[in-house]
C-alpha cells in the first residue's frame, strides 16, 4: 500500500471531486470509485453504508467512530484499501491515534510539522467525519526536546503557546479536545489527586485551568475534554481514581474554568472484572454539572484469556455488549470511539508488555474489525448495543 506523507492538492481535488460525485451516484444507487468497496465477502457487505457502525449510531443519537493513523489513508479515488474504506464506512468521528500529540507536532522548540493532521482533517472533511483532538496536555509523548528545554520560567509560555497554535490552527473544526490526559494518579500520595507530571513539576496544580481556559480562548466551539483511564470498574483502585477525577471536574466546574466533557476511555480486560454501579453513577454525577461523556478509547485486552481466537472473539464481544448496555443508556453519553477500527493495527498488539503480550503468542483481537477487515463479533455487539439505544435519541445537548 502506497504511505503518502500528506494530501497533495491535486489528490485532494481528485478525491473530492470522487467524493461529491460518489454521494450523487450513492442517491442513484450507484457504487463510485471512491465509495468502492473492496471485494465483498457475504460478511463484509453486510456491514457497511445503512448496516454500518455510524448508521446505527446515529440512529440512537450517537456519534460511532475510531482512532486513526492518517498515514496509512489510501486517498487514491479508485483505491480499495480495506483501512481507507472501513474507517471511512463506520466512523462519524475521528481520532488520531498519535498525529496531535506533542511529539508528532513539535519536531523542535519553535517548529510545527502539522501535515499528518491535516490530512486527517482533508479525510474527515471528504466523509463527513467530525474530529477529536487528542490531545493538548499529557505527561506522556513529549518531544525529546522537552526534558532539555522547559524551565518554569517558560513553561507557561510553552504550554498556551502550543494550544494557541494547535487549537487555533483547526479552530470550529473540532468535536472536542482531550485538554486534559490523565492528569490523576491516585498513586502519587497527592491530596488533590494529582500525577506528579512534568506540567505539575514545572507550573504547579494551575497548569490543569490554565490548559482549559487557554484551550477556550482558542476554540471557542470544541466541547472541551477531560480523559482519564481506569475509572471503569468497581475495584478500589479504580474507585479512587474515579472519586479524584470526579474531584477534579467539581473543582474546575465551581471555579468557572471552562470544561464540557468526560472522556472515559475504556481499555478493558476480556476476563476482568465488569463495570457497574460505580461507573453508572460517575456518569449520573458528570450529568448534573452538565457535561457530556464521550467512550474515547475502548478496546478489549485479551492477554490473559486462554483459547482460541473463537473463544477471544466471544469474550471480547460479551465485554463490548454489557459495557455499552450499562453506559448507552446514559443521556449524557454522547459518542463511543474504538482505540482502533482494525486487529491490523492495535496497539495492544505493538507494545510488547507483561500486560499486552499473550502467553501464548498470538495477537491480540481486541477491535470490531479483524485483520482482514472482516467483522468480528465485537462488531455486532456493538451494532446491537447501538440498537438498543435506539429508543433514547439523543437529540439535544444536556
Ligand atoms: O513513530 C515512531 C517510529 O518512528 C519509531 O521507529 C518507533 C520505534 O519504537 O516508534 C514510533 O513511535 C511509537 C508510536 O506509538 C507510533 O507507533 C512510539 O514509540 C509508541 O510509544 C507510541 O505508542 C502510542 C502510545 O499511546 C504512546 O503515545 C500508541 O501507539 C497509542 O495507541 C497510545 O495511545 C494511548 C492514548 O494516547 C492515551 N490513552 C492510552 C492509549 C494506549 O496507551
Amino acid at each position: 500500500m502506497r504511505v503518502p506523507s500528506q494530501l497533495t492538492r491535486r489528490e485532494f481535488a481528485r478525491a473530492a471531486a470522487m467524493s461529491s460525485l460518489g454521494a450523487g451516484l450513492a442517491i442513484a444507487g450507484i457504487s463510485s470509485g471512491w465509495a468502492r468497496k473492496p471485494k465483498n465477502t457475504p460478511e463484509k457487505s453486510r456491514v457497511d453504508g445503512p448496516l454500518s457502525l455510524k448508521t446505527h449510531a446515529a440512529a440512537a443519537g450517537l456519534l460511532a467512530g475510531c482512532a486513526v493513523v492518517p498515514e496509512l489513508f489510501d486517498l487514491t479515488p479508485a483505491s480499495n484499501d480495506p483501512y481507507t474504506h472501513t474507517v471511512a464506512q463506520q466512523a462519524s468521528i475521528l481520532v488520531a491515534e498519535n498525529a496531535m500529540k506533542w511529539s508528532s507536532l513539535r519536531p523542535s522548540p519553535t517548529t510545527y510539522e502539522f501535515s499528518n493532521v491535516d490530512r486527517l482533517f482533508g479525510f474527515a472533511q471528504l466523509n463527513g467525519q467530525q474530529i477529536r483532538g487528542h490531545n493538548l496536555c499529557w505527561h506522556e509523548q513529549l518531544p525529546a526536546w522537552f526534558a532539555s528545554t522547559a524551565t518554569k520560567e517558560n513553561a507557561h509560555s510553552l504550554l498556551t503557546q502550543h494550544i494557541f497554535n494547535v487549537a487555533g490552527r483547526y479552530a470550529g473544526r473540532v468535536h472536542s479536545w482531550d485538554v486534559v490526559n490523565e492528569a490523576i494518579h491516585v498513586p502519587d500520595g497527592r491530596s488533590d489527586g494529582l500525577r506528579k507530571s512534568p506540567w505539575l513539576g514545572l507550573i504547579g496544580p494551575e497548569y490543569v485551568e490554565i490548559a482549559f481556559a487557554t484551550a477556550a480562548q482558542a476554540d471557542s466551539k470544541a466541547r472541551l475534554t477531560y480523559n482519564d483511564y481506569d475509572i471503569e470498574l468497581d475495584t478500589p483502585e479504580q474507585s479512587a481514581k474515579r472519586g479524584q477525577v470526579l474531584m477534579l471536574i467539581r473543582r474546575l466546574h465551581a471555579r468557572g474554568i471552562p470544561i464540557h466533557a468526560v472522556g472515559i476511555q475504556s481499555h478493558l480486560q476480556a476476563n476482568g472484572p465488569r463495570a457497574g454501579a460505580g461507573l453508572q453513577s460517575f456518569i449520573r454525577d458528570v450529568a448534573t454539572l452538565g457535561l457530556e461523556v464521550y467512550i474515547t478509547e475502548l478496546d478489549i485486552n485479551t492477554h490473559a484469556l486462554p483459547g482460541s481466537p473463537e473463544v477471544q472473539d466471544s469474550a471480547v464481544a460479551d465485554v463490548y455488549r454489557q459495557y455499552l448496555g450499562l453506559l448507552l443508556p446514559e443521556p449524557n453519553v454522547r459518542a463511543v470511539l474504538t482505540w482502533g477500527i482494525s486487529d491490523a493495527h492495535t496497539w495492544l498488539n505493538q507494545s510488547k508488555q507483561l500486560w499486552t503480550v499473550r502467553p501464548d503468542g498470538a495477537r491480540q483481537r481486541p477491535l470490531p474489525f479483524d485483520e482482514n477487515y472482516t467483522p468480528t463479533a465485537a462488531f455486532f455487539a456493538m451494532r446491537d448495543a447501538f440498537d438498543a439505544g435506539r429508543h433514547l435519541v439523543k437529540s439535544s445537548a444536556i
